[in-house]
């Protein structure tokens, strides 16, 4: 009896793709639990090999990949980990991707153009996931596209948190970079205290990626500390023009606040000569050394982690972790 009750005890494990080993061990730590020794390596063609050092079956399996550049590499090794312990007789297996790639891709433009975030989920499916724990998809109903249970959880609570502490909130106006994020800055209003909102009107030419021209601002920032949020910054042209047209429209301080720092080409050079006094953002994403500068705060998404992956192994909430936030 003893042995058939030992048999059915869950066992938590935790893997680690590449892609951003750190914020796996960070998780690791928040846990109490090591990560599951791995061998992984390229070909040299570029195909990828991935072994477990221990037997993984039975187990509570957490992938953690972030999808850094180079992206579609990382998305083939979570995917092929995944195939991995399917094999290997896991019991369930959840793919974390703090940063899921391929999620600006989340609906049809123009004719004949691929949804990319449909086919991602469709991947991790057809891999073998039986969930997914992301962290601010791009929209919310991207979540629609699996077929099994996504853990979405918000950092924005963690980052209106930090900045409420830095600001005066009689001063306070928070700005979306487009009209698309307008229900997320009214988030952020609920939790610092319901301050204004103002958004940029941005238009964009879909033929030419990472490019936004930057329209006006609409509501009043006059005097005011604005901050400008968003999911992602990748070449940060989006934010840093947003940055512009609020100081050109009267704006007295602005702060860039954004959960994922993808830092492609020119983004760090923007976002240094910007005028904005703080970048504020989280290491969903690896960020390097040579990337950081004076006035960047990285604040760390592994105790959220650490906390989702615990509720969802104990059957537990993982919407208390946002209660009144989400
Ligand atoms: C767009 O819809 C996204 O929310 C971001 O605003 C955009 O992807 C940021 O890209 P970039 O930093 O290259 O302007």
């Amino acid at each position: 009896m003893s042995e058939l009750r030992l048999a059915s005890e869950k066992r938590l494990r935790l893997f680690s793709g590449r892609g951003f080993p750190e914020l796996a061990e960070e998780v690791a730590q928040e846990l109490g639990v090591p990560i599951t020794p791995t061998s992984a390596y390229d070909f040299a063609n570029g195909e990828i090999f991935v072994r477990f050092e221990e037997s993984v079956r039975g187990c509570d399996a957490f992938v953690l990949q972030s999808h850094s550049a180079p992206v579609n590499k990382q998305i083939m090794e979570q995917l092929i980990m995944v195939d991995a312990l399917k094999r290997a007789s896991a019991k369930r297996i959840t793919v974390v991707a703090p940063f899921y790639g391929y999620a600006r891709q989340d609906k049809k433009h123009r004719g004949r153009e691929p949804i990319s975030a449909r086919l991602m989920a469709d991947l991790f499916k057809a891999a073998g996931a039986d969930r997914l724990m992301v962290v601010d998809l791009h929209t919310s109903q991207i979540q629609g596209f699996f077929d099994g249970p996504v853990d979405h959880l918000f950092a924005l609570p963690m980052l209106a948190d930090y900045v409420g502490s830095k600001v005066d909130r009689s001063r306070l106006t928070i700005v979306s970079p487009d009209s698309g994020r307008v229900r997320v800055a009214e988030r952020w209003s609920d939790l610092l205290g319901g301050c204004p909102i103002a958004f940029i009107h941005k238009t964009r030419d879909p033929r030419i990626p990472n490019e936004s021209i930057t329209g006006r601002v609409v509501g009043d920032v006059e005097g005011q500390t604005c901050v400008v949020i968003d999911d992602m910054i990748d070449t940060a042209g989006t934010i840093t023009k947003a940055v512009d047209a609020l100081f050109e429209a009267g704006a007295k301080e602005v702060i860039i606040a954004a959960t994922h720092a993808v830092l492609s080409g020119p983004a760090i050079e923007r976002l240094k000569n910007s005028r904005a006094s703080e970048v504020v953002i989280t290491n969903t994403l690896p960020i390097s050394e040579d990337q950081k500068f004076d006035n960047l705060t990285v604040l760390s998404i592994a105790p959220l982690l650490g906390r989702a992956i615990r509720e969802v192994f104990e059957d537990g909430s993982v919407t208390s972790l946002f209660d009144g936030h989400s």
